[in-house]
């Protein structure tokens, strides 16, 4: 039998996604992104987000299925986000979702955030090979996940961030030193003209008798604050390329040294990096270096696929399909604070 063609849907904070996958293959997404309103706030503003969902809902799903050269008719499946995320926002892609799977009379599935992450790469680079790594680091999230089979085996958290995610020290420290948010791609391009070793920034939680997977980015936040402020107060102009590419380096290096520990301690030789700081050259850069150096095999999906997006969302729900998973009900509900 034909695989049906899944549509995902992800609604968990400021992007509106839409993409379409069938037999683990991207046929057609679109993305529209809110940012732009949020940037004067600083911040996601979950009103905002949530509004702005309700208005992109439906011309990103019409621009999925034109770039796949797809009609309505030709859904089969609808996969949905249900957490976590901000739950306005969850709540308006959950409740689209169900009316077009009722609509449509087509089964519905719900969808983990950060399996959708993982999930991204397997359309690029084909299916994850059992076991592998998964690193998600984004704005919301810093983890390091072991995963076999995604549609079928629970994904083992091995650590986490115990305050700021990995994005949110970016976001936090770029609006400290004047750049625009989101912070993360404005760091990596100040750091650009920048040298890494200017500062000696911290490497929180990498002592012996520390979690050895668990990540801590909050100091490392405040050091950088420090450093700008001790700059201001001597009334210098702060050497922002040297501050970025130097937060860019500590970032990078206890995300990828816990990550290549971790396959190391667990025998795995393929590890994935996934989420919005997937995108940072230098956190591309060093993990590629340190996983040559150990043999193991390094994924990124390609930036676009990086970032909050439908795509992997169908994915996932492409994979439940093919699993012969059980659909979800039609009063399924948002869980913004789901656990993995
Ligand atoms: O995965 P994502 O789009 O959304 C979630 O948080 O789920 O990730 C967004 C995060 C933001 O914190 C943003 O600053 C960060 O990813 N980011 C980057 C880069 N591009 C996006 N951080 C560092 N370097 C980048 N090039
Ligand atoms: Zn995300």
């Amino acid at each position: 039998m034909e695989s049906p063609v899944v549509l995902g849907i992800e609604s968990s904070c400021d992007e509106t996604g839409a993409g379409l996958v069938s037999d683990g293959r991207l046929l057609g997404h679109a993305v529209a992104s809110s940012m732009d309103e949020h940037a004067r706030f600083g911040g996601v503003v979950p009103e905002i987000a949530a509004r702005a969902h309700l208005d992109s809902f439906m011309p990103v799903i019409r621009e999925a299925l034109g770039r796949a050269g797809l009609g309505m008719a030709d859904i089969g499946a609808v996969a949905v986000t249900t957490g976590p995320g901000l739950s306005g926002a969850l709540q308006v892609g959950l409740a689209g979702a169900k009316t077009l799977a009722f609509s449509l009379g087509v089964p519905l599935y719900g969808v983990h955030h950060l399996a959708g992450h993982v999930a991204a790469d397997t359309l690029e680079h084909g299916p994850l090979p059992d076991p592998c790594m998964v690193l998600i680091v984004s704005g919301g999230h810093t983890s390091l996940l072991l995963v076999r089979d995604l549609a079928r085996d629970p994904i083992v958290h091995l650590g986490d961030t115990v305050d700021d995610a990995a994005g949110e020290c970016f976001d936090k420290v770029a609006r400290v030193f004047g750049l625009p948010y989101p912070g993360g791609p404005a760091i990596d391009r100040s750091a650009r003209e920048g040298d890494p070793r200017a500062v000696a920034f911290p490497r929180p939680l990498t002592g012996a008798r520390d979690a050895r997977y668990d990540f801590s980015f909050s100091g490392l936040k405040t050091s950088a604050a420090r450093w700008a402020e001790q700059h201001r107060l001597r009334g210098e102009e702060l050497p922002l390329a040297d501050g970025a590419a130097s937060l860019q380096e500590a970032v990078a290096d206890v995300l990828t040294r816990k990550a290549v520990a971790a396959c190391r301690e667990h025998g795995v030789g393929t590890l994935v990096v996934v989420g919005g700081v997937a995108a940072n050259s230098r956190v591309r850069a060093l993990a590629e270096e340190r996983c040559r150096a150990a043999g193991i095999a390094l994924r990124v999906p390609p930036l676009k696929l990086c970032t909050d997006n439908g795509a992997m969302i169908a994915a996932v729900g492409d994979l439940l399909v093919r699993a012969g998973a059980e659909p979800a009900p039609l009063d399924v509900s948002i869980d913004p604070s789901a656990p993995l």
